[in-house]
C-alpha cells in the first residue's frame, strides 16, 4: 500500500515536471510568435496580412504632418485649415532616373586613373542615345564626381546637349550598409560602412522626396551614379530591406527609373534596363 502511494507521488511529480515543460514551451512559443506582427502571410494565401505597412510620410513631405490640425474651432478654421493642406499639397511628380557609369579601369588605385575603357565609353554613348531618343523632358543633368560617373555623364551630355551638367560628392560610391546575405569575398571595414552609409542615406534623403507643391510640371532629373548607391537607393525608395541591397544587379550603363507621385508613392518603372544594349556591348563588371 506504502509502495504503491509512493509510485503515485513519483507519477504525479513526474507529471508535474512534464506539465511545467510544456507550459513553458507554450509560453515561449507565444512569446516568439508574439501578436502576430513578426509572422509572415504569404499573399499568395487567402490570410494575408501585409507584413510591413507603407509609410506615406516617408518623406516627412506628407501635407497632414506639416499643417497644425484644428480641434473644434468654427467654419472659417475648417475652411482656413483645408486651404493650408491644400497648399501642402503637391501636384507633380518627380523622376529619377539613375544611371550606372560605364565599364572601367578597376586596376588602378587613384580615382583619376580609374577611368572608362573603350567598352565603358560606348557604353555611355549608348546610353545617351536612349534617353534621347526616350525623349522624356529631363530637366537635369547631375553626376557623382568620380571619374567613371563623370566620363559617363559628360558623354551623355552630348545626346542632351541642353542641359546642364551638375556634379555632387554626395553620390560618389561606397558601402551603404552590411550587405545580409553577407558576402565573403566582399568585405570592407565596418569603418567604411559607419561613413559611407550615413553619407548614401543623406543622398538618399537630398533627392529622394515628392515634389514640392509649388512643382507645376513633372521633372525628369538624370542622376550618374554608381552600382551601390542605385541599389541602395532604390530599396529605401521601395521600403524594402535596404540590408538586400546587394541582391540586386545593375549592368554598366543601364537605366534604372523611379517615380515619386504626388502623394508620396513610389514606383520603379525600370530596374537596370540595358535591353536597348547589343548583346557584346552588355558587362557587369
Ligand atoms: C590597367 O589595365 C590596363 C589594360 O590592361 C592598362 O593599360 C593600364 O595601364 C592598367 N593600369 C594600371 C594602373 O595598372
Amino acid at each position: 500500500m506504502r509502495r504503491h502511494f509512493h509510485r503515485i507521488q513519483s507519477f504525479a511529480k513526474k507529471s508535474l515536471k512534464v506539465g511545467a515543460v510544456v507550459v513553458v514551451g507554450v509560453l515561449v512559443y507565444k512569446e516568439l510568435s508574439g501578436n502576430g506582427n513578426n509572422v509572415l502571410h504569404a499573399s499568395w494565401t487567402t490570410n494575408y496580412e501585409p507584413t510591413v505597412k507603407w509609410n506615406s510620410n516617408w518623406d516627412r513631405r506628407e501635407p497632414q504632418s506639416l499643417v497644425q490640425p484644428v480641434r473644434g474651432g468654427g467654419d472659417a478654421e475648417q475652411a482656413d485649415y483645408h486651404q493650408k493642406i491644400d497648399s501642402q499639397t503637391p501636384k507633380t511628380s518627380r523622376h529619377l532616373i539613375l544611371i550606372r557609369h560605364g565599364q572601367y579601369f578597376d586596376n588602378a588605385t587613384a580615382d583619376k586613373e580609374r577611368f572608362l575603357t573603350s567598352l565603358g565609353r560606348a557604353q555611355a554613348q549608348l546610353t545617351g542615345e536612349r534617353l534621347k531618343e526616350l525623349n522624356l523632358p529631363y530637366t537635369s543633368l547631375i553626376s557623382s564626381t568620380m571619374t567613371r560617373a563623370r566620363e559617363t555623364a559628360s558623354i551623355i551630355h552630348k545626346s542632351l546637349p541642353h542641359l546642364k551638367h551638375v556634379q555632387d560628392d554626395s553620390l560618389r560610391e561606397g558601402a551603404p550598409i552590411p550587405p545580409e546575405p553577407p558576402l565573403g569575398s566582399w568585405r570592407p571595414e565596418q569603418k567604411q560602412f559607419f561613413q559611407d552609409g550615413a553619407r548614401i542615406e543623406s543622398a538618399f534623403r537630398k533627392y529622394f522626396y515628392r515634389a514640392n507643391p509649388e512643382q507645376t510640371e513633372d521633372t525628369y532629373e538624370i542622376i550618374v551614379c554608381h552600382a551601390n548607391v542605385i541599389r541602395y537607393f532604390v530599396c529605401r525608395a521601395l521600403q524594402f530591406p535596404p540590408e538586400g541591397w546587394l541582391r540586386l544587379s545593375l549592368a554598366h550603363g543601364s537605366i534604372t527609373h523611379v517615380t515619386i507621385r504626388p502623394n508620396g508613392r513610389v514606383s520603379v518603372r525600370a530596374l537596370g534596363d540595358h535591353g536597348f544594349m547589343p548583346v557584346p556591348q552588355i558587362s557587369y563588371s
